[in-house]
């Protein structure tokens, strides 16, 4: 699949991945979990670069689920100090290339200093305006729809809105997503085809792409491929075929 192939003027808004199969890729090298994660993160790099190539406006990457929280400590220290490192490193790169860093999840959970850098680089980026790239960390669809509930029946309470006004409008604009449009194309790797939790409300008309390439495996040609699979699907939203040709 080459860059030719894909059509400039059907390109998704916002593309959301499940980047799944560090753990496995590692393991058939004979190596651990960790040096499987390494590896994903040069697939981010290469996918994030690739986004703003394409000028695709919305990337969101899940990178670690609340369920992620009951893995070994160990593993879970090793990724977030990958992640640290990671921002780190990228922070001057994403000021080059206009991108715009944003989170979604419980940042609560995090260690401090973690949570003190994303807040910063968040800072840092906000007025760039090429891509937002959306870092999942801590998320959970579930939980997040928990925080919406709570939060707008306080309004509820506090009389800031009416039980009677509430509508998807206000619900969109509670949700950690907020700041995004829905999601065109979903891409998962690894092979596994389930949501694992993933923005269950944003995906209700999304594009699914499974492929069984492993998340450190993933590569441009691969992004490619998921954008042309989108662009010759029929989005039909509930109409005829017909009615929407
Ligand atoms: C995805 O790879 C990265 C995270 C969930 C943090 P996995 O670590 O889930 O790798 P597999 O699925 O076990 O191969
Ligand atoms: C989903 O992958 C979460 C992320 C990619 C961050 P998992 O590997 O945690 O999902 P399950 O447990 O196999 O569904
Ligand atoms: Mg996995």
């Amino acid at each position: 699949m080459s860059l030719i192939e894909i059509d400039r003027e059907k390109m998704p808004k916002h593309i959301a991945v499940i980047m799944d199969g560090n753990g496995r890729w590692a393991k058939k090298r004979g190596m651990r979990r960790e040096f499987g994660h390494r590896a994903g993160r040069k697939a981010v790099k290469k996918i994030v670069e690739s986004c703003a190539e394409l000028k695709i406006k919305n990337l969101t990457l899940y990178a670690f689920s609340t369920e992620n929280w009951n893995r070994p400590k160990l593993e879970i220290d090793f990724l977030m100090q990958l992640l640290f490192l990671s921002l780190k490193d990228e922070l001057k790169n994403l000021n080059k290339n206009n991108i715009k860093f944003e989170t979604i999840g419980n940042l609560d959970r995090l260690p401090k200093k973690i949570g003190d850098y994303l807040e910063k680089v968040k800072e840092e980026t906000k007025e760039n305006s090429a891509l937002t790239l959306t870092l999942a960390l801590s998320y959970g669809s579930r939980n997040e729809l928990v925080e919406v509930v709570k939060e707008i029946s306080t309004k509820v309470k506090n009389n800031i809105i009416s039980a009677k006004k509430i509508d998807e409008t206000v619900i969109n604009d509670h949700l950690y997503t907020r700041h995004l449009p829905d999601v065109d194309l979903l891409i998962r790797t690894s092979g596994e085809k389930r949501i694992s939790n993933f923005l269950l409300w944003q995906i209700a008309y999304s594009e699914l792409y499974f492929t069984k390439k492993m998340w450190p495996d993933f590569r441009k040609k691969d992004l490619y491929k998921a954008i042309v699979s989108y662009q010759n699907r029929e989005r039909r939203f509930g109409k005829t075929s017909e009615q929407v040709k």
